[in-house]
């Protein structure tokens, strides 16, 4: 009697526990199952859960473009950014900004991301790594393509593709942009926004440090400008306050960690040779000076690694 009972005890606890782990197993899976993916793609940039040295640095809600509700800066953003400008007279930041959309779209872009989107972007460098790398085609099958400053496509094409979405741009390397392209300024100085205005109106600044274009050729309605907030997060969290301020390469690629889900990066570094240059140039380009062009290349190294990006490295 003794031994049944003491059977039949044992086999009770057996079975209480086998159900006590079918049931935690399943809450797991379960658990999985609720906990959607932040995008439709494989891997989604903005996917904070695997790594705690994104999920550090990485902020969604910062602000990204400039609008006309978001637009006043914070007593330190706007103390450090207004000290990047080298031009000593400026005027009232609040009265350019106003300016800016009376005549641009006021929109509020990207808030679009979710389980369903699966957004693919190209980040075109323009590092000299790129020629002879037959990347066009590679390039042009991403939804954006997003190009810097006076990186050419028209001769250039089996290697940097065709297709533009985005061309990140300052006044001091402003290009003509076609119909369907964004220009998205990235402001340095107040008269970065008032050469914007002035290119689509009057036409009257054709100076900053240097000669710029009095107008450019770009659609009006998809002009857009990042925020100065945005800079100095890029440069507290990511740069972690190297250099003076963000390289725009650097910045144009954590840009893209905001508004893409998938991140291809082209024409970043050095030529297999360990030389600088651009690859629509024969002269040598320096990548340091005001940008801790290093410690940046650190970061980027560190995002391939934890595979939030892929660094295509050009011809080798
Ligand atoms: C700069 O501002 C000061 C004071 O507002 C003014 O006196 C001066 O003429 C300005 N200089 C230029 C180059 O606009
Ligand atoms: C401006 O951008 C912020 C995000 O930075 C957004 O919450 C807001 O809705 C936008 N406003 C307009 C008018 O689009
Ligand atoms: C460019 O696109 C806009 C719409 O965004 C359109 O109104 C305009 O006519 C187009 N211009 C040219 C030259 O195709």
């Amino acid at each position: 009697m003794v031994v049944l009972l003491l059977k039949r005890h044992r086999y009770l606890t057996t079975l209480v526990s086998s159900i006590i782990l079918l049931l935690l197993y399943f809450q797991n899976s379960l658990l999985i199952l609720s906990e959607r993916s932040p995008c439709a793609c494989h891997i989604c940039v903005s996917d904070r859960k695997k790594s705690d040295w994104f999920r550090e640095r990485y902020n969604p809600n910062v602000p990204l473009l400039l609008n006309s509700t978001n637009s006043v800066l914070h007593a330190d953003v706007s103390r450090w950014w207004k000290g990047l400008q080298t031009v000593p007279n400026t005027s009232s930041y609040t009265k350019v900004v106003d300016q800016l959309f009376s005549l641009f779209p006021d929109k509020h872009h990207y808030s679009d991301a979710g389980p369903d989107r699966c957004r693919t972007c190209a980040v075109v460098g323009n590092s000299g790594n790129l020629l002879g790398s037959n990347y066009g085609p590679r390039i042009d099958f991403h939804d954006f393509v997003i190009r810097i400053n006076k990186g050419p496509t028209k001769g250039y094409e089996k290697d940097v593709g065709l297709k533009t979405t985005h061309r990140i741009m300052y006044p001091e390397s402003a290009v003509d942009l076609d119909n369907s392209t964004h220009l998205v300024l990235f402001p340095f100085k107040i008269l970065d926004i008032e050469w914007l205005i002035s290119a689509f109106s009057s036409k009257t600044i054709i100076q900053t440090y240097s000669k710029v274009p009095s107008t450019i050729k770009a659609n009006k309605d998809k002009v857009m400008v990042l925020h100065p907030a945005f800079i100095r997060y890029v440069f507290d969290n990511w740069a972690e306050g190297h250099g003076r301020y963000p390289s725009t390469g650097f910045l144009t690629l954590i840009f893209a960690l905001h508004i893409c889900d998938e991140v291809n990066v082209f024409g970043f570094g050095a030529t297999s040779g360990g030389i600088w240059h651009h690859y629509f140039e024969k002269t040598l380009t320096s990548y340091q000076g005001v940008h801790a062009g290093k410690f940046e290349n650190e970061i980027i190294s560190q995002l391939q690694k934890i595979n939030k990006i892929l660094v295509h490295m050009g011809r080798t």
